[in-house]
């Protein structure tokens, strides 16, 4: 068995800010600050297992590849990515939006879809838009963008975005309103499907005490204690 440290990709911001109290609660302390220092790769209070700071849509090809074992990851950036070879085992709870399409005050999306207009949709989900179009039976040209999706109605980019809300408050902001829920998300532990049959005897453990601090304190204190594995099916 290698007895390199488990590595845990993870993104800076909300993703890293949210997933440092869970692993905490699961009696592994990391400095919330560490990632002020810039270094990408980064100690644990667990020297078995380390973090590597990546952007949040590469966190499933960092976990496919097995340069990390394990991941978090919004259901959004997997959804867009396709999951291959990771297995999700647990939701985190954290990181909590949903994904929407999104048009200007004013326009009456439903409609365009009645009389079966040709939208431009602004998007960096472009595969789960497509997808999620095809479905409905709306005709799309779809735009691929980084960020700042609500822009792109404003200044005539697009007619509508496909972009996740939480509060609302960015759409609010941008004279744009919900029009379709895509789906709910949130963040999910996401493991190499390799490592977990290699590195089981580590991964377990750990998979364990995480579900068990998802779950809450009593359950984390079992699971610290020894007791139970604590990881859904
Ligand atoms: P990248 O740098 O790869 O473009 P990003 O800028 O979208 O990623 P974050 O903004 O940190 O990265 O978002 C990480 C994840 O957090 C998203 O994939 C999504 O699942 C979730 N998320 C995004 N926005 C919100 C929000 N406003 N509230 C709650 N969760 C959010
Ligand atoms: C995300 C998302 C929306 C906003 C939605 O942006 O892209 O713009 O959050 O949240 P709200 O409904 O609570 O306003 P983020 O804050 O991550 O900025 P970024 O995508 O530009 O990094």
């Amino acid at each position: 068995m290698s007895d390199a440290p488990i590595t845990l990709a993870l993104s800076k911001g909300r993703i890293f800010d949210d997933t440092v109290p869970l692993l905490a609660a699961a009696g592994i302390p990391v400095d919330p600050e560490a990632t002020r220092s810039r270094k990408l790769i980064l100690p644990t209070g667990d020297p078995g297992l380390r973090l590597i700071i990546v952007r949040a849509s590469d966190v499933p090809t960092y976990v496919q590849y097995g340069a990390a074992d394990l991941g978090v990851a919004g259901k959004d950036v997997l959804l867009e990515h396709g999951g291959e070879g990771l297995y999700q085992p647990i939701d985190l709870g954290i990181g909590v939006c949903r994904l929407c399409v999104a048009a200007p005050l004013g326009f009456d999306y439903a409609q365009a879809v009645r009389r079966g207009a040709r939208l431009r949709v602004a998007t960096k989900y472009v595969d789960t838009a497509r997808q999620h179009f095809a479905r409905k039976g709306v005709h799309v040209d779809l735009i691929k963008l980084y960020g700042s999706m609500e822009l792109a109605p404003l200044v005539g980019l697009a007619d509508a975005i496909v972009d996740v809300v939480s509060t609302g408050s960015t759409l609010k902001a941008n004279q744009l309103v919900e029009v379709e829920e895509i789906l709910p998300i949130s963040a999910r532990l996401v493991v190499n499907q390799a490592s977990l049959k290699t590195r089981a005897a580590r991964l377990e453990p750990l998979l364990a005490r995480l579900a068990a601090a998802v779950a809450g304190p009593a359950a984390a204190g079992s699971a610290l204690a020894g007791g139970g594995s604590g990881v859904p099916a």
